[in-house]
């Protein structure tokens, strides 16, 4: 069972019961701990560099927002503290990534990881990813992350999920013929809810064909924040991979 800890009521603010602030399902950008001063620094002189211009319209190739070409374009929602960014970047010099996350503090740490990584192909985006989401151009991503999205574990707050069936069409929109949307969680209703939506969808397949394909993390996996404190408190995660048609 999902507890909150006070881990994260300091994460969002007045802990997940609180009444919503903002519109709709999101709830404005999240700020924890006074940033430490390298941090703020960042903030200011390193993210409008790296931050995506939503005023501005997306270029033809989203190639072209990358210092150094690039072959494709990979996003990831609610990147947290940027663990799984950095590395998939790391590996990956050839992709372009664009991370998007509402919490000042995990986008502080994922500029710090920029920066000691010298990653040169990553973008972001520290606000909702929705805007992200609907800026970018149809058939232009090739791969999403959205790994342990807040799990909203309540029926009522279910409205809240990232992933329901709105968003899905939002995100087939933007991707390639074949490419995959990976979505990780550790909450079986969540699961369940997913599944039931993609099961919907004439946008997506699941790709899986047995359990050992659900219950095994992807290629090269290394876990997230959210996963270790989620193995911690006897919850393992399920990793999904939903192919555009
Ligand atoms: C449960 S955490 C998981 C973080 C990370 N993916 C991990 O596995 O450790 C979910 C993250 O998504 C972010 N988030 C939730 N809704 C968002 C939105 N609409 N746009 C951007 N980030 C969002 C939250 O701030 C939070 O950091």
């Amino acid at each position: 069972m999902w507890a909150v800890t006070e881990d994260d009521k300091d994460k969002f603010g007045e802990g997940t019961d609180a009444p919503p602030r903002g519109h709709g399902a999101f709830f404005g950008r999240r700020k924890g701990k006074t940033l430490r001063p390298g941090h703020a620094d960042l903030m200011s002189a390193s993210l409008p560099q790296l931050r995506l211009d939503l005023t501005a319209p997306p270029p033809a190739d989203l190639a072209g927002l990358f210092p150094e070409p690039v072959g494709e374009v990979w996003l990831e929602i609610g990147f947290g503290g940027g663990e799984h960014l950095t590395q998939r970047a790391g590996e990956n010099p050839q992709i372009g990534f664009i991370g998007c996350e509402a919490y000042v503090n995990g986008t502080a740490k994922m500029l710090a990881q920029i920066e000691q990584n010298g990653l040169a192909n990553i973008r972001l985006w520290d606000d909702d990813a929705k805007a992200v989401v609907d800026w970018l151009p149809a058939g232009s991503i090739a791969r999403i992350y959205l790994l342990y999205p807040d799990p909203w574990p309540k029926r009522r707050h279910r409205k809240r999920r990232f992933l329901g069936e709105e968003m899905l069409t939002r995100l087939a929109r933007i991707l390639k013929p074949g490419g995959e949307l990976r979505f990780a969680t550790d909450i079986d209703d969540y699961a369940a809810y997913a599944l039931a939506r993609v099961a919907r969808s004439s946008e997506f397949e699941w790709t899986a064909e047995r359990q050992a394909d659900w219950l095994t993390p992807w290629e090269g996996w290394r876990s997230t924040r959210y996963e270790a404190k989620a193995l911690r408190e006897g919850r393992r995660g399920a990793y999904f991979t939903f192919r555009r048609i």
